[in-house]
């Protein structure tokens, strides 16, 4: 029987694939940390570790992106099962948490009395990432989700059980399955790719549900235009929606906001700086 090293495995890797990939997905196959793959290159690796490392890397030399080969991958401090069916969560979809919590703890400061349950719409909600982080983060919330596609929604369905999530997940193409409902907030990372962006061929978005990263108009915001245009009849009064957006688009994106009566419209960088996100209140006038 072949013994490996964990040396001599990453060195093998590397050769055909990126040196924190390999590192990442020996850590996870292994048990050990980055670093103590690093400091421990002489380490005897389990033959079964070693052998599926190699499919690992192979399946990763093809294309594939490593959260898929895993089969999960963190969001907010928690890990989502992911598959072909959903996008795998970015790091830059966490603004939208983050806006929403600070909104949430702006209107605890201000004493605004909350005598019934937050309700939060999550639409197009792909593994779930940002319904049940919110569900996780605001117990006392009470969470909806939709997606057109019912193999994302089984995704997230059982991320949400893993995760211990209450969420309502619906099958809907945006609002049709929500006639007369109304939330405090709304939340949205909807597809917003151009139909022609040459990344959709590339790299690691070949291997993503197209359905999630575009919808197959020439701007990309078609969805964006129906989310914004159609919160106004599911927002309560003082609701908020915030819809996350391509790195170019915050301007039009505003405007839209604006167009359709929503007030204090503000986008949100992401950690690279780029406006990622934005959001704007929603007064129904008596
Ligand atoms: C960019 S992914 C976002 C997934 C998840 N919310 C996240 O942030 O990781 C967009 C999601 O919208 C869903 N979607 C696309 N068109 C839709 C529609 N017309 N109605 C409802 N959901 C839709 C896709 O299936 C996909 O799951």
């Amino acid at each position: 029987m072949r013994i490996s090293t964990v040396g001599e495995v990453l060195t093998f890797a590397q050769r055909a694939i990126d040196r924190l990939d390999a590192q990442y997905m020996l850590s996870h196959l292994s048990g050990m940390s980055r670093a103590s793959l690093i400091a421990n290159p002489d380490r005897i690796l389990d033959t079964h570790v070693a052998a599926t490392f190699a499919n690992y890397v192979a399946e990763r030399a093809n294309g594939r992106p490593v959260a898929q080969i895993l089969g999960s991958r963190e969001f907010y401090g928690r890990e989502f099962g992911v598959d072909e069916n959903v996008l795998i969560p970015r790091p830059e979809t966490e603004v939208i948490v983050e806006q929403v919590l600070a909104r949430i703890s702006e209107q605890n400061r201000l004493k605004t009395p909350a005598s019934r349950a937050l309700s939060i719409l999550d639409l197009g909600t792909g593994s779930g990432a940002l319904a049940i982080t919110l569900a996780r983060e605001i117990p006392a919330a009470s969470l909806t989700a939709v997606d057109i596609s019912a193999h994302a929604l089984r995704v997230a369905s059982a991320n949400a059980s893993r995760l211990n999530a209450r969420v309502n997940f619906l099958e809907s193409n945006w609002y049709l399955a929500l006639e007369g409902q109304r939330y405090d907030i709304i939340v949205a990372n909807p597809p917003y790719v151009a139909a022609d962006d040459d990344h959709l061929r590339k790299g690691d978005l070949r291997f993503e549900p197209p359905l999630a990263l575009t919808d197959g108009s020439i701007d990309g915001l078609e969805s964006i235009r129906t989310i914004v245009a159609g919160a106004p009849n599911h927002l309560l009064g003082e609701g908020r929606l915030f819809v996350e957006h391509g790195y170019d688009q915050a301007e039009r994106v505003r405007a839209l906001f604006a167009a359709a009566g929503f007030s204090d419209v503000v986008s949100t960088k992401d950690l690279s700086g780029i406006e990622r996100v934005t959001h704007g209140s929603w007064r129904i006038d008596v």
